[in-house]
């Protein structure tokens, strides 16, 4: 992927990119959290400032297969932004403290941006009338077994919350969330969908829009990587056990449904994302790797993960 530049990442050096940096410079810094809320009080953006006009124009002039990859890879994203959106509730009441709470309060407000930018892709460039009744219903009926079971297992970490608001549960609950969801599947999905825009038409528009979201979705990252940084300084052994449980088990469940995906399944997503489930896997799981060396873990467990 282009854009990754050389990077020493504890006594290794391996190829990140710019984002990855960012993170876990924050993630260093003496004062994570506070560096994190200054930066969104900086970059505040409208999702309603996006110009779509050239967009709408490339899409309508697109043969019909390419556009439905197009529309496939926003219902993806609307997924993840309106799952992410509604499980950040019982984060936000299992906050630990006051500065993790601000920065969550901050995500809950990003995190309903992001499907209010999306939604209007939808109506701007797709012309989808209906607003998010017919955007979800729409997407809901493009939604594959791949993308529905990572949800419900990331789903079912955060869910704990609501039943037991401790630090272990909440640590789960943000490596799940955070550190995967976002910081793994959200990052490689990212880095294919602004390759595929490049390929297949001019799209300005959905590239600002992507590139704000992305910039957001990086401090998000950096609140998981700082929290789960302080849990490991502090508990050590203990932390790394409850980080790895969730990680195994998620590292599990990508291999067999990259294995046991069907040959639909493979094609639209060749269709969408111009890449085969195993190659945006491999990039997962690379991502994933970048962000458990941001948080001190350099010697993953479970050897398929390499
Ligand atoms: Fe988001
Ligand atoms: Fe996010």
């Amino acid at each position: 992927m282009d854009g990754l530049v050389e990077h020493r990442v504890g006594s290794s050096r391996v190829r990140v990119d710019p984002e990855a940096i960012q993170i876990e410079e924050v993630a260093e810094g003496s004062r994570p959290f506070r560096a994190l809320y200054e930066h969104w009080e900086r970059h505040q953006w409208s999702p309603f400032a996006t110009d779509f006009s050239t967009d709408a124009a490339t899409f309508a002039a697109l043969d019909e297969t390419t556009r439905a990859g197009l529309v496939l890879v926003f219902a993806h994203r609307f997924h993840a932004e309106f799952n992410v959106a509604a499980l950040l509730a019982p984060f936000l009441l299992a906050a630990p403290d006051y500065e993790v709470q601000l920065l969550l309060a901050t995500q809950v407000a990003d995190e309903h941006r992001h499907i209010e930018s999306v939604l209007r892709v939808y109506s701007d460039v797709f012309g989808v009338d209906g607003g998010i009744e017919a955007v979800k219903a729409l997407a809901d009926a493009q939604l594959d077994p791949v993308a529905a079971t990572l949800y419900q297992a990331l789903d079912g970490v955060v869910r704990a919350l609501e039943a037991s608001r401790d630090e272990d549960s909440f640590l789960k609950a943000v490596v799940a969330y955070h550190l995967i969801g976002e910081g793994s599947i959200g990052r490689a999905n990212q880095n294919f969908v602004a390759d595929q825009f490049d390929r297949i038409g001019s799209f300005p528009g959905l590239r600002e829009a992507q590139r704000l979201a992305v910039r957001d979705e990086v401090r998000h990252i950096g609140i998981g990587v700082s929290y789960a940084r302080r849990r490991l300084t502090r508990d050590g052994a203990y932390a790394r056990a409850l980080i790895d449980e969730i990680v195994e088990g998620f590292d599990a469940l990508g291999h067999n449904l990259v294995e046991h995906a069907t040959p639909d399944v493979v094609d639209r997503f060749v269709g969408a994302y111009g890449a085969a489930p195993a190659t945006l896997w491999a990039e997962v799981l690379r991502q994933l790797h970048l962000r458990l060396r941001s948080i001190g873990i350099s010697d993953v467990r479970g050897a398929r993960t390499a």
